[in-house]
């Protein structure tokens, strides 16, 4: 397999700047997508451990029961990190591992395994980047009242992140506190393709209005408990083009950076929803009742960065009122297999003529990544870390357990070097984290899609012995590091 792309761009620079010596080169993970040990001392079930067990809502019916056993490896999963010379790690701590029920009593045992992961990372001088929130909401509190529905959910991550922030706020220096909000809520309340599985705009707004208290309160808690470092949510930004000049499209564009992107990331930095979203919200009938009170603590709790999750940019043209809306996913790595997807009356995302795409119909754009935070420095001014990007494709064991996968090292090589033309075009970066170390499940797609550095033999079907082995790019990235990025051009 071979992409031709390139990561050079207009606004050339006769040199580039340097990384920051103290940049993070990291790489990342989610705990349901690599732990496994679903129901090992005393965790509660998430919403995921429920959701996959719905016949047709994954690839093949796969779960994250076992995933790739990081519970149980995380020392020699650490040990291979140590090795690459990784400078930090982001990972996620599972809210039903430390808080069975969300709510209540604390579990020592699952708490002591964050503290294990945190100190080993530390014993290899990895900054550990810990995510507070990776999808996995505590089944009980779904039950209990609706999970993100309710307003009793910001008291309850509020009480969760303080215990973590306590516990391991002496050793953490860097928080995500909300993984993909924008992901996890419109699939969860639009497209019905993640947990709760529900279509419905109206309790989309309002679940997505209390995952940004959520998330301004966890912040402002961050804040009063006065602990050193820094935190920021991570957002799936995806930069929109408009497919060409024509207003028509070009406004179709501009709609799909305000519901795409100023929707979450207005509300991340500033405390304020965007009056041309809010206005469309409120004509609909859908906008979610934002009080006073709301209002304050959305201005309170602002972030330190920016987290970002990047893998594609998205192209848009005009759409009717009739148009398309959500249409299907390539989730099984057939290319050509996903359709066209947008909101009636504002866009809708089209095929980029000038991209590669993956066997997932991923489009692959270096460039993309530099206009985007170039776009969030400009509109937001703040620095910006990327929590995630990275490339999901078949990879091949060969006899002599060698995985080739120059394809991953053209994408990341070209991405990062995106990054350092974005450092020197005057954008302050934090650090860099591939998604992902190891190999893991992708939600809906999975073991066959892979990103990590280090293959995990298994596969949908059988989890053999879960044997780790390093790809071409572990060593690669291995250089990178120990060169700061310098071998990058
Ligand atoms: C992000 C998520 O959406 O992208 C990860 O934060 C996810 O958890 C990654 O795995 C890649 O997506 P996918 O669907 O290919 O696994």
């Amino acid at each position: 397999m071979q992409y031709s792309f390139t990561g050079g761009a207009t606004m050339e620079h006769k040199r580039l700047k340097g990384f920051p010596e103290d940049f993070l080169w990291g790489s990342a993970s989610a705990a349901y997508q690599v732990e496994g040990a679903w129901e090992s001392d005393g965790k509660g079930r998430s919403v995921w451990d429920e959701f996959v067990r719905i016949p047709g809502k994954t690839f093949k019916e796969t779960t994250g029961d076992v995933a790739v056993d990081h519970y149980h490896r995380y020392k020699e999963d650490v040990a291979l990190m140590a090795e690459q010379g990784l400078k930090a790690y982001r990972f996620s701590i599972a809210w039903s591992r430390v808080i069975p029920q969300g709510n209540g009593e604390p579990n020592e045992a699952g708490l002591l395994f964050y503290d294990n992961l945190i100190d080993e990372l530390i014993s290899y001088g990895i900054e550990p980047i810990v995510t507070l929130y990776h999808w996995d909401l505590p089944q009980s509190l779904q039950d209990q009242y609706g999970g993100f529905e309710s307003r009793q959910i910001v008291k309850d991550f509020t009480d969760y992140a303080e215990l973590v922030f306590q516990r391991y706020g002496d050793r953490v220096r860097y928080w995500v506190t909300l993984n993909e909000q924008n992901v996890f809520i419109s699939h969860g309340y639009s497209r019905a393709s993640h947990p709760p599985g529900v279509t419905d705009s109206k309790r989309m707004f309002l679940a997505n209005h209390h995952a940004n208290l959520v998330n301004a309160s966890a912040i402002a808690k961050f804040r009063e408990l006065g602990l050193a470092g820094k935190i920021g949510p991570s957002f799936a930004y995806g930069p929109n083009y408009a497919l060409d000049a024509s207003p028509k499209n070009v406004l179709a564009a501009e709609n799909a950076e305000e519901f795409n992107a100023h929707l979450w990331m207005d509300v991340y930095a500033w405390g304020e929803y965007p009056p041309i979203v809010m206005n469309y919200l409120e004509a609909n009938g859908i906008a979610p009742v934002v009080t006073t009170e709301d209002q304050k603590l959305l201005k309170k709790g602002t972030p330190d960065f920016m987290g970002v999750n990047y893998y594609q940019t998205n192209t848009n043209a005009y759409n009717p009122l009739d148009g398309v809306s959500e249409g299907k996913m390539n989730t099984t790595g057939q290319k050509g297999t996903s359709e066209e997807s947008g909101i009636p009356g504002l866009f809708k995302t089209v095929t980029n003529p000038h991209l590669e795409k993956t066997n997932w119909d991923w489009e692959i754009d270096p460039t993309g990544l530099r206009i985007g935070l170039r776009r969030i420095a400009s509109r937001y001014h703040l620095p910006i870390l990327i929590t995630e990007n990275g490339l999901g494709e078949y990879d091949k064991l060969t006899a002599e357990n060698e995985i080739h996968d120059q394809y991953r090292i053209d994408y990341l090589r070209a991405h990062a070097l995106a990054v350092q033309e974005a450092i020197t075009d005057g954008v302050e970066m934090l650090g860099y984290c591939t998604w992902s170390f190891t190999d893991l499940l992708s939600w809906l797609n999975g073991y066959q899609k892979r990103y990590g550095f280090v293959y995990v033999d298994r596969d949908e079907t059988d989890e053999k012995e879960l044997a780790r082995f390093k790809k071409d790019s572990f060593y690669w990235y291995k250089d990178v590091i120990a060169s700061n990025g310098a071998n990058l051009e």
